[in-house]
């Protein structure tokens, strides 16, 4: 299956953090928003001219000027009737845009996404809401078709935002929140918490990857037979076994799940398909085998207070054979 630009120049835009490329939509959802954002800019500079204007004739303007421009009238339409009417005209617009990227019209592909502490859940749901395949930190989705995803929390308030794909979406603890994604164009495009939610929030990132529909499909084939038991691919040499057996004499699996192994762990993210993530750690490195040792060695000092703890006695080799096993879970 081709990665649709999967190069390391895409990955690290769709990393780069500041600014986020809130002018630059690349679906039909972050259009709208976009949409939004230019008539806001647009009013406002008017009304901004308009008071300058106003200020000007207040402080500048001949008596004459002030006399036919001033009175009870101006207060009244422009202090009060105008202004009311546009906040009214775009909170009526705003709505109608935002019931539009919400409803669910039955073509679209669900997921639901879980913010922890500081990282993502990702599920695949069935039409009827259930899970059929999990995965962490990064959404697969086709190009030209809706995403729905139900937008759940675990611990605190998050907020969930690609930018260039759609709005931004708070996950509430206790509540099920919804936002609707798509991309027109495949590629890699970055995505971010964008709501405050501890020390290491601006560290919350994750990656949304867009297929074309037949890469796509492929794509999904390969996840679901992973979902069978005993589907872990066999290690493919001395390395990954060794790695193999370290995960689980350290006891790796008491957080963690891989798909057709015995590790079924729900408290950490997912890593039946780390080997094929583009990023770790939420988005924020590149995935490789120095990032996956420095993050297993010392994950603390890279996202601090995240709830992995640091192995820091491990040996260099053992550092490695855990990264090669990481590395052979596509
Ligand atoms: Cu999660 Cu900020």
């Amino acid at each position: 299956m081709s990665q649709p630009t999967s190069s390391r120049s895409s990955l690290a835009e769709a990393l780069s953090g500041w600014p986020p490329p809130v002018l630059d939509p690349h679906g039909p959802f972050s259009n709208t928003v976009t949409s939004l954002t230019w008539v806001l800019i647009a009013l406002v500079t008017l009304i901004f001219a308009l008071v300058c204007a106003a200020l000007w004739v207040a402080l500048y303007g001949s008596d004459k000027l002030r006399a036919r421009l001033g009175g009870e009238g101006v207060v009244k339409w422009f202090g009060l009737i105008v202004p009311a009417g546009i906040l009214f005209l775009l909170l009526a617009w705003g709505m109608t845009l935002f019931a539009g990227m919400t409803a669910i019209q039955g073509d679209e592909l669900r997921m639901r996404v879980s913010g922890n502490i500081y990282w993502w859940r990702v599920s695949y749901l069935d039409a009827a809401g259930k899970e059929i395949h999990a995965d962490a930190n990064e959404l697969h989705i086709p190009v030209g078709q809706p995403v729905v995803i139900d937008m759940v929390s675990e611990d605190v308030i998050h907020s969930f935002w690609v930018p260039k794909l759609g709005g931004k979406m708070d996950m509430i603890p206790g509540r099920t929140n919804r936002l609707k994604l798509q991309a027109d164009k495949a590629g890699v495009y970055g995505g971010q918490c964008a709501e405050f939610c501890g020390g290491a929030h601006s560290l919350m990132g994750f990656v949304v990857v867009a297929h074309e529909p037949a890469d796509w499909q492929r794509w999904r084939e390969a996840r679901l037979a992973r979902q069978q038991p005993q589907s872990a691919p066999a290690p493919v040499n001395d390395e990954v076994l060794r790695g193999r057996q370290l995960f689980g004499d350290m006891g790796c699996a008491a957080c963690h799940r891989i798909a057709g192994t015995a590790a079924q762990g729900v408290s950490g993210p997912d890593l039946t398909h780390i080997g094929s993530r583009q990023s770790l750690g939420a988005g924020i490195l590149p995935n490789n085998r120095g990032t996956l040792i420095g993050w297993i060695g010392d994950s603390q000092s890279i996202k601090p207070n995240n709830r992995m703890p640091a192995y820091r006695s491990l040996q260099a080799a053992e550092l490695h054979a855990l990264a090669a096993y990481m590395e052979s879970l596509k």
